[in-house]
């Protein structure tokens, strides 16, 4: 378990790390070049590269799948996105063998309801109730053979409408239950909620945050304010929305890819990505 270790180092080293979203192993190997910590197999990226909505609809073979694409193809640690735990305590103990035997450096759970639709989404969301979720969480730590995997509790209080008084709260259960590290999420467009929680925060337990809607916290403000790590969950698959759409409307547009060569990647470089040489150099 070299990547837990590290990134257990890393977690305890005071710096802040940094980890981005990826659904494929390119994504991944993009992520380590970009000189990121960790790579984030999100929920959200996994699924909406399948254009299926972040609805618990994946299997957690298919999540645990897209987590080992990431961990094959780069060096950094990857953290999976394991959303309610995909069932009760007995699901999270069985989630936490596959994915560390898999070589998976850590797992992230959310104290949602099963199934579970992504934070963003325009609705209610239902919170599990917290005695039942520190028991998964307490059930996930004690089931990992190895110290060094990482067992994050994340709160959806703020997403869900609650105060800091609850986020706390359940902050401080999931923490008595073995929790490596709580991710505090939050839609707010600043990080009022966050630095509400920080405030008030007492436990050496790192705090992780997600700044999809409040963008503009720059890391070295929220390392100031206490974070420990901040996940850009899904940059790089809206990139790589926004860039394609981009192309394939000119190509349908003009009638031929040549306007739009100077803003793809050349055939050259995805081969350098895919390592094409090293392979090659298998067979000469
Ligand atoms: C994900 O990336 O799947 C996450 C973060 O869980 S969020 O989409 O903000 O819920
Ligand atoms: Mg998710």
């Amino acid at each position: 378990m070299e990547k837990a270790r590290h990134l257990r180092h890393l977690l305890a080293s005071g710096r802040l790390i940094r980890a981005a979203g990826a659904h494929d192993g390119l994504g991944a190997v993009l992520v380590e070049e970009a000189g990121f910590d960790a790579v984030w197999a999100s929920s959200f990226e996994v699924s909406a590269a399948r254009a299926l909505p972040d609805a618990s609809l994946l299997t957690m073979t298919e999540y645990l799948q897209a987590a080992v694409h990431l961990d094959r193809v780069c060096s950094l640690p990857v953290i999976a996105d394991c959303d309610t735990g995909f069932g009760n305590a007995l699901n999270v103990a069985h989630m936490v063998t596959e994915y560390e035997a898999a070589g998976i450096a850590g797992v992230c759970m959310e104290d949602k309801t099963f199934p579970k639709v992504n934070s963003f989404a325009a609705r209610g969301q239902d919170l599990a109730d917290t005695a039942e979720f520190a028991h998964k969480v307490r059930v996930a730590r004690n089931t990992a053979r190895g110290d060094d995997f990482l067992v994050i509790a994340r709160t959806e209080a703020f997403i869900a409408g609650f105060g800091v008084e609850t986020v706390l709260e359940r902050a401080h259960a999931y923490v008595d239950a073995g929790a490596d590290a709580i991710l505090v999420h939050s839609k707010g467009t600043a990080p009022d909620q966050i630095l509400a929680f920080l405030k008030k925060w007492r436990s050496p337990v790192p705090v992780v945050a997600v700044p999809t809607t409040y963008s503009s916290w720059h890391a070295c403000d929220a390392h100031a304010a206490g974070v420990s790590m901040l996940i850009y969950a899904n940059h790089g698959l809206r990139a790589k929305v926004a860039a394609t759409r981009h192309v394939l409307e000119a190509i349908s547009a003009h009638g031929s890819s040549a306007g739009i060569e100077p803003d793809i990647t050349s055939m050259k470089e995805i081969f350098a990505l895919q390592r094409l040489d090293e392979w090659i150099a298998l067979n000469p």
